[in-house]
């Protein structure tokens, strides 16, 4: 198993180009099961869990080509509605394909995703939307099972604005007869773009960035040309790059209104910044503030970034309060950090972060992907050498971020 080895207190400096976004792609990849067409994206990111829904693609029977950033699926081939067990417990998102599956053959069984490692993650708000769209489900021996019943549209109230359910829903009602109605939506930008996508598609759905998606169900939906979202998790993870190495980074393929919640906090916390259209520039300092931050959904500060922040946080002076309000295990980086020198408490879902001059390097493991980015941002800034172990984590969501951190002067080495 690999590990990343660095060596801390260099401010980073120069420009980076963020890749395509992991959470948009992911059900794109999903969405492209409704068309026998054939879908050519563009700005698809090198990772782990995008090969694992290639995968997954292909065990249905999709055609699945990629040539550096472009992905080409074909799906007119598909000749399996299955997704087995050892595949759904490597990538929770696998389940994406469930909605799709439906809607195109009105028969899907997907191995239930089970635990991982941040919380328990049920799936009760997918199969509550896809029974009141009219499908049977049926749970037993640890596999989903759904099936065409007396399929139409319907009125669906998630009982928390949840992602994957959104994404889902939206996927199985595009094919579905009648009108789809999603309230209390998830309103991430990575929603918005499944819409666009599947609209190009010739789907009829608006709304999507709102609480209130209206989908109009269509008969069929043709092959497409799409290019993804930048990501705003890597955007931020860099933007705390530069904050904690008090560098000075240039970002370029970022969209600033995705990331205004970080934009937000960092500036706060006196990090400066300016944007541009498709950019952002940050610059770190030595006189950084202490403050508090919750996590909530969009347009909330994204969980996918509170492991990082605190880590920026260990770094500043005073004392901040972090409350981890999505998911109920989210916290275990902290017993990492600690092991660096960070002085911090958690007591359930609240750590409490007293900011401390120095961290210190050591040999430290990523528990899971955003836990090991913010042991990068440790490494970066500590005094000697950080060693980090379990970096298949950080390759599920990171594209080349060992050469990316190379580029900026980081000095990191791949073992
Ligand atoms: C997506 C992102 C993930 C991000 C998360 C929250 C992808 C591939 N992953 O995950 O990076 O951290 O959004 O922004 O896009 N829940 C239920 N029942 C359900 C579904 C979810 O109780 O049926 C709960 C979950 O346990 C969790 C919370 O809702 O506590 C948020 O989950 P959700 O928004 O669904 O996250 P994901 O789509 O899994």
């Amino acid at each position: 198993m690999d590990t990343l080895v660095i060596c801390g207190a260099k401010p980073l400096q120069g420009q980076v180009k963020v890749s395509g976004s992991k959470n948009a792609t992911l059900p794109i990849m999903a969405a492209s099961l409704l068309s026998t067409g054939e879908v050519t994206l563009s700005g698809v990111p090198e990772l782990d869990d995008i090969a694992v829904m290639a995968e997954v693609l292909r065990i249905l029977g999709a055609k699945v080509y990629r040539d550096h950033d472009t992905m080409v699926i074909n799906a007119s081939t598909i000749n399996s509605i299955e997704v087995p067990e050892n595949i759904t417990r490597r990538m929770r998102a696998s389940n994406l394909v469930m909605g799709a599956l439906l809607a195109r053959f009105a028969q899907a069984r997907v191995a239930y995703p089970g635990g991982c490692a941040i919380g328990s993650r049920p799936m009760d708000l997918h199969l509550k939307g896809f029974r009141n769209l009219g499908y049977e489900i049926d749970e037993e021996y640890g596999i989903m099972e759904g099936k065409g019943g007396k399929i139409a549209g319907n009125e669906i109230l998630l009982d928390f604005p949840s992602v994957g359910a959104t994404e889902n829903i939206m996927m199985a009602a595009s094919l579905t007869p009648g009108v789809t109605i999603i309230r209390n939506a998830a309103r991430e930008p990575e929603i918005v773009d499944l819409q666009n996508f599947l609209n190009r598609m010739g789907a009829r759905i608006r709304g999507a960035g709102l609480d209130t998606i209206r989908i109009e169900g269509v008969k069929k939906l043709d092959g497409v040309e799409h290019s993804v979202i930048p990501d705003r998790i890597e955007a931020g993870t860099f933007m705390a790059a530069a904050a904690i190495s008090r560098g000075d980074l240039w970002l370029d393929n970022v969209v600033p209104e995705h990331i205004q919640p970080l934009i937000a906090k960092l500036r706060e916390i006196g990090v400066e910044i300016s944007t541009w259209t498709s950019g952002i520039r940050i610059i770190g300092n030595d006189h950084l503030r202490p403050t508090d931050l919750k996590t909530m959904p969009y347009p909330g500060f994204p969980t996918d970034m509170q492991a990082q922040m605190m880590t920026l946080l260990a770094t500043v002076s005073g004392t901040s309060v972090i409350v981890e309000t999505i998911f109920e295990n989210r916290f275990m980086h902290v017993q990492e950090l600690r092991r660096m020198g960070a002085d911090i408490k958690n007591e359930g879902r609240v750590a409490i972060v007293k900011g401390k001059k120095r961290l210190q390097g050591c040999k430290v493991e990523a528990t899971d992907l955003r836990a090991g980015a913010a042991l990068i941002l440790a490494g970066l800034y500590a005094e000697g050498e950080t060693t980090i172990s379990r970096v298949e984590h950080i390759d599920r969501g990171y594209d080349k971020i060992h050469q990316k951190l190379l580029e900026i002067g980081a000095d990191i080495v791949r073992v």
